[in-house]
């Protein structure tokens, strides 16, 4: 194994480990609001400064990238590890038990290693660049579907950017026209997880930040998936629309998506 992925799968089960103690304890954390709709815990934090620290100490000229937290060490390096360290808080808050932890090491921009973690279920999801992907150690690819005739494909509603609504309503609905059914899981790394191991036949979220797809990203690619924007590009990076599956689902969502009509806002 790649020995940074080796660091962030230790530094994903001990995050996972404080998860599993915490979930459905609620009166073990506090939680607070950091915008509307938009909640933060101490174990949120928590398992942030746990993977900062394992990460820090085996590379401690790397820089790491938090939700909670920001930048970490040394910002300058051209190592940047990029880190979800409850990724579903809403999930975690109220005690359903699907929640992720996500880590990505950046070398110079391009993801080298990934790891996504289930700490509920123990499904350890890995990839390093050009090596495939993993579920336990297990090798994984994304479904084989040919159109997105019968596909279930994951989703999410913007309820943190409400004036998008207007526009993805439609474009939920054409979705919905055109697939078997969707999920709303409120996790957008183990979406892209299940769609890299093909329980899900494709994903398509806006808005994302980058802890929220930067290890997922590389799992679905290695899974032998195509990641892009709504316009078929790779503008997600800064705009964090993305949509992803095989080849055939992609082309399907695209259609979805309409570039030649997409309204702005989702572009
Ligand atoms: C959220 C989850 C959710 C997605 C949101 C994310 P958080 O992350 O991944 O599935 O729909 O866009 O912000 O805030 O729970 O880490
Ligand atoms: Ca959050
Ligand atoms: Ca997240
Ligand atoms: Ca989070």
């Amino acid at each position: 194994m790649h020995p940074m992925l080796n660091i962030a799968v230790r530094a994903a089960r001990a995050a996972g480990n404080i998860i599993a103690r915490n979930l459905g304890q609620n009166d073990q954390f506090e939680v607070t609001e950091k915008r509307k709709d938009d909640l933060v815990t101490d174990v949120d934090r928590e398992c942030e400064q746990t993977i900062t620290s394992i990460l820090l100490k085996s590379y401690r000229d790397h820089a790491v990238l938090g939700e909670e937290g920001g930048v970490q060490g040394n910002k300058d390096s051209q190592f940047q590890w990029i880190i979800d360290p409850v990724d579903g808080t809403t999930n975690f808050v109220q005690g359903v038990p699907h929640v992720g932890v996500s880590i990505a090491l950046k070398n110079n921009g391009k993801t080298e290693v990934a790891v996504v973690f289930d700490p509920i279920k123990n499904e350890m999801f890995t990839a390093s660049r050009g090596d495939g992907a993993q579920l336990n150690g297990r090798r994984i690819r994304v479904a084989s579907r040919p159109s997105l005739e019968g596909s279930i494909i994951a989703t999410a509603v913007p309820v943190r950017y409400r004036e998008r609504m207007s526009a993805y309503i439609p474009l939920l609905s054409r979705l919905i026209d055109n697939c078997a059914d969707i999920r709303r899981m409120g996790v957008a790394s183990l979406d892209l997880a299940y769609v890299a191991c093909g329980r899900f036949d494709g994903y398509l979220e806006q808005g994302l930040k980058p802890w929220d797809f930067a290890a997922g990203e590389l799992l679905v690619r290695e899974a032998g998936g195509i990641v892009t924007d709504f316009m078929g590009e790779t503008g997600y990076v800064k705009s964090g629309n993305i949509l992803c599956g095989n080849p055939n689902i992609v082309k399907g969502l695209l259609k979805v998506t309409d570039p030649k009509t997409l309204p702005e806002v989702l572009r």
